[in-house]
């Protein structure tokens, strides 16, 4: 054996050994670089090199700070040019020259600048204004010419491993890569992604559900965003085996890439989510809060739920039916028996103002059409079939326009998943994925409010890591490609064809889907919760993290089970859940079907009460957080916030992850631990309200405040002002009248905000049926004087009293008056 082989082979162990399937220990400088520019050419958006070794780079400029990379390894770029993920290809050029040097090309626009050397061939993007090196490349783009790699990959038939390297900056500091069981800061790991069904994970678990291959850099506060756009099951890795790298990589597909500037993390998020798309607006209903357990059966039990809620006076707008609310899991079926009229539920639930989102998994039920005297061949105990036992009309359907997933050799793909023997639609077809859309008719017509994709990873009993699906192909544009390059954007797909074709069935409804997988561009069609959770003290401490990391991937509206998913919790545990999610974009407490239960009221009523509070409080807050979701919506900058998304400039705010902000005003600081009745909180530079008691704190420091467990440690930044409403059980139960505004003068006596207000429910928002209010306030002589400009916007909320509360003491001042939907001034003394 050579010495050569010897060291592959034990290679291939310690992978095998160190690391399992998550083998991400691909040594990227054995590869082949792309060798040096020969030669290139330019047109009005772009630049492309030829190299020496006949591979082709091409640079393209889409906006002043955002800078695509594509490569071909020693071949020409191909014509074809499809994402699922992106949202937005026809840019206007911007203004942008191109010198040449002796050594380089420089490209450079209002805000970057582009170096490429030519030997080697490295790409270096600076700031166009200070010069300073924001990114630069490690070694040249690279490819796995001689198979080096194929033995360590997941698939060997996926295609060619393409890897770019960047180098490690001595400070540099990264975010992103959206669900990922791990802390804020990224800095020093390394991650895979291929969307992995992983009940009960904990932190270090990798993959998770989902991949968004797109993360943030941050170096002396300034940041940049890498956005590698390839659905083949990639790597990250930011300085953990080198001190020296932060390179990704993926097993096949193309070398392309977007490189977006900043400095500011705000903007690489706008720009993002101009690329990818922005969150809709969902119904403000999914901001109420939701109830849900694997599973509510029979309906008596949902309405059960329901009346508990209400004689409990605690708020609630959502319950959802976990699949055992099908009939033996065939999607887009009532159990007859369990579900006999689920219309009249949905209807007993809509007068209390409860509405019902509905699961439904990507497995459709194998079931080749019976004759209907197939009873007699039954038990006489049970000659009676329902319906959908004899045949099945969504297989049938499928089956028969063919839009299930064939394996290469044509047979049918048939995994097990809750159904027992299985197919999956192929989403990447266009047809199937009207079909599928139409297929909500069913639900839609029952009363149904919203949709939750689960299992669509997708999940298969068989072998959850993807291995008995790789000869499974999907249309893909007409590219016949297989799970390689289709496993990722599974999710995507089917979550496109539900929010499509609810849209298409309810043109005056804004649609409601949640997700567990995703790949980048997920916000344009669903919300997300982050999967099987377990019920324990280290897994509620993910929450933060992972909320926050989600927001910075371009997911704003995520959420986790409140109390954990597996395992058995506690009342205290629940409290300090409920203290992070009554902030959370989803709020759902969710159980597992052999789990202890944990509706609010489980472990008695003082915990009970507590969180009572957090639930009203979240109602109240309504305005506020309904304001910063449509600011989430239009800037794609989330609501639920690191810190260091506000502070950037800040290094104690770049790994704070068990504190969180919601917009830029307020800050919580739960605590995560058992018996814990006190935390340290660090607050930024700037001045600070104690939100229970408008005590006032310099901020720039730590300081120990109090947590019992019936408070969290809440903080308002001075200058803000935080809009509420009156208390509600669920949203439309009440309008928001009065509205009160609760102001936090800072140091010179100003505070501001911008409220902005819609129907809640129909998509009239985007066409400028909203309103948009500015309040600012300025200390005068003897008071105040607020200042409400006139709205804009064709929204009308109807007549209602505007309260306004100066929070600057314990003894807050206050004044109401009529809101006549115009501009006024008026003073506070
Ligand atoms: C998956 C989901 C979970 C659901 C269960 C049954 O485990 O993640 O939320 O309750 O399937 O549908």
């Amino acid at each position: 054996m050579l010495v050569g082989d010897m060291k592959r082979i034990l290679a291939g162990i310690v992978c095998v050994i160190g690391l399992g399937s998550s083998a991400a220990a691909q040594d990227i400088t054995q590869l082949e670089k792309i060798s040096s520019v020969a030669s290139f050419t330019k047109t009005e958006k772009a630049i492309t090199f030829d190299c020496q070794d006949h591979s082709q780079v091409r640079l393209t400029v889409l906006a002043p700070d955002l800078i695509r990379i594509r490569a071909a390894f020693a071949k020409a770029l191909p014509a074809n040019d499809h994402s699922w993920a992106i949202a937005k290809d026809d840019w206007n050029t911007p203004r942008w020259i191109l010198s040449e040097m002796a050594d380089s090309i420089v490209v450079s626009t209002d805000e970057v600048e582009i170096i490429v050397h030519r030997s080697p061939l490295l790409i270096e993007f600076r700031d166009a204004r200070t010069h300073e090196v924001i990114n630069v490349d490690e070694q040249p783009m690279a490819y796995d010419a001689k198979g080096t790699l194929a033995g360590m990959m997941f698939d060997s038939n996926a295609g060619m491993f393409v890897a770019a390297s960047k180098t490690l900056g001595f400070d540099e500091h990264f975010y992103g890569l959206g669900e990922k069981a791990a802390r804020l800061d990224k800095r020093r790991e390394r991650f895979i992604n291929w969307n992995s069904d992983t009940p009960g994970y904990t932190e270090g678990k990798d993959p998770i559900y989902q991949t968004i291959p797109f993360y943030l850099g941050l170096q002396h506060g300034n940041a940049y965003g890498i956005f590698f756009d390839n659905s083949y099951r990639s790597y990250f890795d930011f300085g953990h085996s080198s001190q020296q790298r932060a390179w990704f990589g993926a097993e096949g597909g193309e070398m392309s890439y977007y490189f977006f500037y900043g400095p500011s993390m705000k903007k690489i998020l706008s720009r993002y989510a101009e690329l990818t798309g922005h969150m809709p607006m969902p119904p403000m209903w999914a901001l109420g809060n939701q109830q849900s357990r694997w599973s509510y059966y029979p309906d008596t039990t949902v309405e059960e739920v329901a009346r508990q809620y209400r004689e409990r006076d605690l708020p609630l707008d959502v319950i959802h039916l976990d699949i055992d609310y099908m009939q033996a899991y065939r999607v887009f079926t009532f159990d007859t028996k369990r579900f006999p009229k689920p219309k009249d539920l949905s209807e007993k639930l809509g007068k209390q103002g409860v509405k019902i989102v509905a699961i439904v998994d990507p497995g459709v039920k194998y079931q080749p059409s019976v004759p209907i005297n197939i009873s007699r061949g039954r038990s006489p105990s049970n000659p009676e079939l329902d319906p959908q036992d004899r045949r099945y009309y969504v297989f049938d359907d499928g089956l028969s326009h063919n839009y299930f997933q064939r394996r290469k050799s044509g047979e049918l793909f048939i995994p097990k998943v809750w159904p027992g023997d299985s197919v999956f639609v192929d989403y990447s077809l266009p047809e199937a994925r009207r079909w599928w859309g139409d297929l909500h008719r069913a639900y839609l017509d029952n009363g149904i409010a919203g949709i939750w994709n689960d299992m669509n990873e997708p999940s298969d009993f068989v072998d959850q890591t993807g291995k008995n699906q790789t000869d499974v192909v999907s249309y893909d544009e007409g590219e016949n490609s297989t799970h390689a390059k289709n496993r990722n954007v599974f999710a995507l797909l089917e979550a496109r064809a539900t929010y499509d074709g609810l849209e298409r069935l309810q043109p005056n409804k804004r649609p409601y889907v949640i997700t567990r997988a995703g790949y980048a561009g997920i916000q344009r069609y669903s919300t997300m919760w982050t999967g099987d959770t377990n019920s324990s003290w280290e897994s509620l401490a993910l929450n933060i993290p992972m909320f926050t990391t989600l927001g910075l991937s371009g997911e704003p509206f995520v959420g986790s089970d409140v109390g954990g998913f597996i395992g058995r919790g506690n009342g205290e545990l629940l409290v300090r859940a409920y203290q992070i999610s009554f902030l959370a974009p989803f709020c759902r407490n969710h159980k597992v079907i052999d789990g202890y239960d944990q509706e609010p009221w489980r472990f008695g009523k003082y915990y009970e009460d507590i969180i009572r509070k957090y639930l009203k409080l979240r109602y109240q807050l309504l305005p506020f957080l309904y304001t910063s979701l449509e600011e989430a919506h239009r800037t794609g900058v989330p609501l639920f916030r690191p810190l260091v998304l506000n502070y950037q400039e800040d290094p104690n705010t770049y790994n704070l992850d068990d504190e969180f902000m919601v917009g830029k005003d307020l800050l919580v600081a739960p605590v995560q631990r058992p018996e814990i009745m006190q935390r340290l909180v660090y607050l930024p530079k700037g001045v600070w309200y104690d939100y229970w008691t408008n005590k006032k704190y310099q901020g720039g420091t730590m300081i120990r405040v109090d947590a019992p467990l019936e408070t969290v440690p809440m903080f308002v930044r001075a200058g803000a002002i935080i809009p509420l409403g009156p208390q509600m059980n669920y949203v439309g139960e009440k309008s928001f009248n009065p509205l009160t505004f609760e102001i936090y003068p800072d140091d010179d006596g100003s505070a501001a905000t911008t409220l902005y207000e819609d129907d809640g429910v129909s998509p009239a928002y985007q066409r400028g049926v909203f309103r948009r209010t500015i309040i600012d306030v300025k200390r005068a002589k003897t008071g105040y004087v607020v200042n409400i400009a006139a709205p804009t916007g064709n929204y009308n909320p109807g007549p209602r009293e505007f309260s306004f509360v100066i929070n600057s003491s314990p003894t807050p001042k206050f004044v109401r008056i009529a809101d006549e939907g115009r501009g006024r001034t008026i003073e506070i003394r």
